[in-house]
C-alpha cells in the first residue's frame, strides 16, 4: 500500500479539484489535476491538426515532441506548460473537455500521461484527482475517494465555474455536454470512469465543500493513524 497517497474520482462538476486542494493544504501534500493534463495534451494536438480520426491513428507520431509540465509560483495554483507555452488558462473550456475525453480513450496518451502522474508521487505525500486515479493510476493509494452528485447540481457547478473564468455558457447545453462526457468516460474500454472497489462514495449534491472537506478529512486521518 502506497500510505501517502489519497485519490479522488469522479465526473465532472462533483467538487473533486475543490477537496483535493483543500485536503492537500490541510496535510501539506502535492496536488495532481490529473484533467488538466489531458486536457492539455489534447488541446496542444488540437492545434497541430484539427482532424482527430487522424491523429489517432499515428498518435505516437503526433505526441513525440509534446512535452508538459506543471510550474508552482509561491501561494499560486500551479499553472500548466505545454511545450513552454501557458495552457493554464485556455484550456478550462467545455469543449477542450470534450477533445480530452476524445483522447481520454486511446492507450498510447493515457500511457503517456500516466508517466507524468507517477511523477507527482513525491514526500510528503499526494492527493490527485481524475477519473483513474484508485482505479488504475495510484490503485494502492490509502485512501480513495468518489464523489458523486445530481446531473443538475454538477452542471450549476461547472456553470459558476466557468462564469467565474469568464467563459460564458448556458445550463441546458451544459448538462448536455457533461452527460455526452460521463458516457464517453464510462464506456471507454480502457480505464473507465468506476468507483475503486475500495472507495468510500460521497454523494455531494446536498453537502457544501467545508462537509465534504470534513468528512474525508477525518477518515483520511483515522487511515494516517493506522499506519
Ligand atoms: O477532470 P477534467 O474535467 O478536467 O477532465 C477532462 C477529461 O479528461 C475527462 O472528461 C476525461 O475524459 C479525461 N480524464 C481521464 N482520466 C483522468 C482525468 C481526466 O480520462 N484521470
Amino acid at each position: 500500500m502506497n500510505h501517502k497517497v489519497i485519490t479522488i474520482d469522479g465526473p465532472s462538476g462533483v467538487g473533486k479539484g475543490t477537496i483535493a486542494i483543500m485536503i492537500a493544504e490541510e496535510l501539506g501534500y502535492n496536488y495532481l489535476d490529473s484533467g488538466s493534463l489531458y486536457r492539455s495534451l489534447a488541446l496542444k494536438l488540437y492545434e497541430k491538426n484539427n482532424n482527430f480520426d487522424e491523429v489517432l491513428k499515428n498518435l505516437d507520431y503526433w505526441i513525440s515532441d509534446i512535452a508538459i509540465d506543471f510550474r508552482y509560483k509561491d501561494g499560486q495554483k500551479a499553472q500548466i506548460f505545454v511545450n513552454n507555452e501557458d495552457f493554464t488558462d485556455k484550456i478550462r473550456t467545455e469543449k477542450v473537455a470534450i477533445l480530452a475525453s476524445n483522447i481520454a480513450k486511446d492507450p498510447i496518451a493515457r500511457d503517456m500521461l500516466e508517466k507524468y502522474q507517477r511523477k507527482y508521487l513525491s514526500a510528503p505525500g499526494l492527493v490527485a484527482d481524475g477519473r483513474d486515479m484508485g482505479t488504475k493510476v495510484f490503485s494502492d493509494a490509502n485512501t480513495k475517494f468518489y464523489l458523486t452528485a445530481s446531473i443538475e447540481k454538477r452542471a450549476e457547478r461547472r456553470l459558476n465555474q466557468l462564469k467565474d473564468q469568464g467563459i460564458s455558457a448556458n445550463l441546458p447545453a451544459l448538462i448536455q455536454k457533461l452527460l455526452l462526457r460521463d458516457k464517453a468516460d464510462t464506456e471507454r474500454l480502457i480505464s473507465p470512469l468506476i468507483p475503486a472497489k475500495d472507495a468510500i462514495i460521497i454523494d455531494t449534491s446536498d453537502i457544501d465543500a467545508s462537509e465534504v472537506f470534513n468528512r474525508t478529512i477525518n477518515i483520511i486521518r483515522d487511515n494516517l493513524k493506522n499506519i
